[in-house]
């Protein structure tokens, strides 16, 4: 019989995995691309800052549902590559609420034993994100519960390029021959190396794309769009997620498992 403490809201230290969700096919890595915060303060007239900032609210609840739930990984796509191109205005105000979401979360998600990551470039001209980001990383690296990546001036064409330079440079300097660069070992220079594999991409607000975000570790996830504004994503978006994840058959290239 499966332990149901965690649906009944029992604490976080100590749930076991909800098997009884998604028949207990979880996936272990999921991926959330947290769209329409724009849209959903237009919808309430409010300013688009207000949008973000419930949005990091929808992370909070996301963060702990994931846990509860069970998932080994999530990974949040928190600020592409291509978002310089908006409002400087709009930028520095979700600058700004990065850093008082790590001031003000991180011991909480320490305690919680979740280890944080961050995949992307970082912010090379403000030193302040760069030495939280990094005191984030180095307090939690131990930590062996939830692994939370925030994908951070990330772009996936740009990590890839990353490191098939840093192949190239190892090429170059002898240490690697060319027939040695395979899939796997791509992918280790990835961001991403150690994670688990990519199984589920939701992408909220009903936009149906990937802007960039994972696109090598996505080749056999299952994509999943939500029609839900991020603001108001909570836990029972994410089980409805992850039950659908459940109900679809992943194939690898292969046939049916009933033969067909
Ligand atoms: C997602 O919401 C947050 C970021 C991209 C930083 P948006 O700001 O893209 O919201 P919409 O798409 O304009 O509604
Ligand atoms: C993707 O959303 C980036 C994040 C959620 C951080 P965007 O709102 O930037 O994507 P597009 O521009 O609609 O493709
Ligand atoms: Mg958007």
């Amino acid at each position: 019989m499966a332990k149901i403490g965690v649906l009944s809201g029992a604490s976080t230290d100590t749930a076991t995995k909800d098997t009884t969700l998604a028949g207990g096919r979880l996936p272990q890595h999921v991926a959330i691309i947290m769209d329409g915060n724009g849209r959903w303060a237009k919808a309430h007239g409010l300013p688009r800052f207000e949008g973000h900032r419930r949005g990091v609210e929808a992370v909070r609840r996301s963060v702990t549902a994931a846990q509860e739930i069970g998932l080994e990984a999530l990974t949040l796509y928190s600020f592409s590559s291509e978002n310089w191109s908006r409002p400087f205005a709009e930028i520095s105000e979700l600058m700004g609420l990065l850093k008082r979401f790590i001031r003000s979360d991180l011991k909480r998600l320490h305690e919680k034993n979740v280890r944080v990551r961050i995949i992307g470039e970082g912010h090379p001209d403000d030193p302040e994100i760069g030495t939280l980001l990094r005191e984030t990383e180095i307090l939690t690296q131990d930590n062996d519960g939830l692994q939370l990546t925030v994908a951070f001036n990330y772009g996936s064409r740009n990590e890839i390029a990353r490191a098939a330079r840093k192949l190239a440079e190892e090429v170059a300097a002898g240490c690697l021959t060319p027939e040695e660069i395979t899939p796997d070992r791509l992918s280790a220079e990835l961001d991403t190396a150690g994670l688990p594999p990519l199984d589920l991409v939701i992408r909220t607000s009903g936009e149906q794309r990937l802007s960039n975000f994972l696109l090598w570790q996505a080749a056999y996830a299952e994509l999943v769009f939500l029609p839900v504004l991020w603001p108001d994503f909570d836990r029972t978006w994410l089980e409805n997620a992850v039950n659908e994840y459940a109900r679809r058959e992943r194939r690898f290239g292969g046939i049916g498992s009933d033969g067909y």
